[in-house]
């Protein structure tokens, strides 16, 4: 009896020593020299010291007893749990050393089991995609395999926070899971994702493009709006993963942790009385306000460089998470066209679905207007931005800064889409039209029958500009709940966050709204 539990307890030793192999030296050294770390190391560096607890590991592909599936302990996924800074989390980490990374029937299901465990427990969950997707040699069994996986992305949506981080290939089909998730991380220059590779491309419509070319990092952060952050390698991005989780809820039932950066509340910024430029065509950069108000002027962007005409991201006011939303004046004006609506309707509705406070901050002279916009769907994207906030429940908070024209100003978190508490600057512009459109409207016969049409339009613009181009029309009529002076914006805005904090408001009864996708 003793002989047998020594005999299972050093069989036991081997087949542990055998899965922290991978693939074995040779394939680690090919990962190594392609500048990527293995899946071991990235969960090394993701987790706290120490803290990672492996499930699995005995698990081995559906091949059966002498297969090479059968000679790989782990079938080229290692999951678990462990913690980021003290809070649990659950991963999974694909090896690329061991068949490519790809996944059939057994890695599915190593998968699955923590991103089941992590929705009852109510913990994120983090996947570290490194490829070649589905197992050629399963056949429809790995297909089937995606789909669970799919299957459950789709339910955990809203309930954790899913990350993930692409470190190696994710082609096909398998695209589908990170695109799910809430947010996507990708490694310059080793990462790619496509739905059909350059060989397909090549074929179907004769073109030669690299997988770089195709859906490397730079593309899908700064074109197609797929990934939400982009590093140079792959410890910058799970040293990134760590600090997005610390920003979050571990689930939708709690409030994201209090942090205190020892940053006073009270504290006022008197340069911010001359961040607006008195003349109204010169731009200025938005994230000096941005970084003077939050909290120890920390700030993580989230798609800093797509649709770089809005700003979105994580910051942290009075303590407290919150989830910023920001017109950029600096570029294209801050207009919002196709990209600039969906990058931040979809941040606006993550933060509703995980219980985080939105401050929005408004400098936007309309849509962007044209045929290009028009046809590439601008009705469309403009409404999900209005649907997003309109239907938010969480504390909504919105600071009117200069420009604030039509259509936009409705969308940008105004008062008459029932957000919680709107300020404005005394620089704000707030109206149906800018000057120049308006008078041309309003007075277009008279200006055509004037001796001097041009020194008539300025007049009327000028005219326009004193009466319907400030705040105080709109503040009069309890649009706005105040016209505060710049430099107190962060302490206003804390004040109100801590009022706003038992804010409660019922969902409608059904099942779910029909968001103009
Ligand atoms: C089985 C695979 C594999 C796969 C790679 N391997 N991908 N085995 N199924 N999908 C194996 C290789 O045979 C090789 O084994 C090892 O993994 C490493 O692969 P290499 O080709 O040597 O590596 P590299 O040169 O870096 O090329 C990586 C790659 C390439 C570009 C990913 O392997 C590749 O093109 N793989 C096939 C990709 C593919 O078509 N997948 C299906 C996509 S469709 P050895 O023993 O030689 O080391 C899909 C649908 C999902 O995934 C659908 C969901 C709905």
């Amino acid at each position: 009896m003793v002989e047998i539990l020594h005999s299972n307890i050093s069989e036991l030793a081997q087949w542990r020593d055998q899965a922290l192999l991978g693939g074995g030296p040779e394939r680690i050294a090919a990962q190594h020299s392609r500048g990527k770390l293995t899946a071991r190391e990235r969960i090394d560096l993701l987790l706290d010291e120490g803290s990672f607890e492996e499930f699995d590991i005995l698990k081995v592909g559906r091949g059966g007893p002498g297969s090479e599936e059968d000679s790989y302990p782990g079938d080229g996924v290692i999951t678990g749990h462990g913690k980021i800074d003290g809070r649990e989390v659950f991963v999974f980490s694909q090896d690329f050393t061991v068949i490519g990374g790809s996944l059939g029937e057994g890695h599915s299901q190593k998968i699955c089991k923590v991103m089941d465990l992590a929705r009852r427990v109510g913990s994120p969950v983090i996947g570290l995609n490194d490829s070649g997707g589905a197992r050629i040699q399963q056949g429809v069994d790995a297909l089937a395999a995606y789909g669970e996986i799919f299957h459950r992305n789709v339910h955990a949506s809203g309930v954790i926070p899913q990350i993930s981080c692409i470190m190696g290939p994710c082609a096909g089909g398998a695209v589908y899971s990170p695109s799910i998730t809430d947010f996507v991380f990708m490694v310059e220059h080793t990462s790619y994702m496509f739905v059909t590779g350059p060989n397909v491309v090549k074929t179907v419509i004769h073109k030669d493009i690299t997988a770089e070319e195709l859906g490397g990092a730079e593309i899908h952060a700064e074109k197609s709006g797929v990934a939400h952050f982009v590093y140079p390698n792959d410890i910058l991005c799970l040293r990134a993963v760590r600090q997005l989780i610390n920003y979050l809820p571990s689930n939708n039932q709690q409030k994201a942790p209090f942090l205190d950066l020892n940053d006073p509340p009270e504290r006022t910024d008197p340069t911010l009385d001359y961040l607006v430029p008195s003349n109204p065509n010169q731009s200025y950069d938005m994230n000096v306000l941005i970084y003077s108000i939050l909290d120890g002027a920390e700030f993580l962007e989230v798609q800093p460089h797509f649709a770089r005409n809005i700003i979105c991201g994580f910051g942290r006011l009075g303590g407290q998470t919150i989830g910023l939303v920001a017109n950029q004046p600096a570029v294209l004006a801050g207009v919002l066209d196709n990209n600039a609506s969906f990058k931040a309707a979809r941040f606006v509705r993550f933060c509703d679905a995980f219980n985080i406070p939105l401050i929005c901050l408004v400098d936007v002279p309309g849509f962007m207007p044209g045929p290009e916009q028009e046809h590439g769907g601008i009705i469309r994207h403009g409404a999900k931005l209005l649907y997003a906030f309109t239907e938010a429940t969480v504390p909504r908070i919105t600071v009117i800064v200069r420009k604030a024209y039509g259509g936009a100003y409705l969308v940008m978190n105004s008062k008459h889409i029932h957000c919680d508490i709107n300020y404005a600057w005394p620089t704000a512009e707030i109206a149906v039209l800018g000057p120049r459109g308006a008078a041309e409207v309003i007075y277009r016969k008279e200006i055509k029958d004037a001796v001097d049409p041009e020194a008539l339009l300025n007049e009327k613009m000028e005219q326009y500009r004193k009466t319907f181009v400030n705040p105080f029309l709109a503040a009069k009529r309890g649009y706005l709940d105040d016209v505060i002076f710049p430099k107190d914006t962060r302490h206003r805005l804390i004040r109100t966050l801590q009022f706003l904090e038992s804010k409660k408001s019922p969902r409608p009864d059904r099942k779910h709204g029909n968001i103009p996708l």
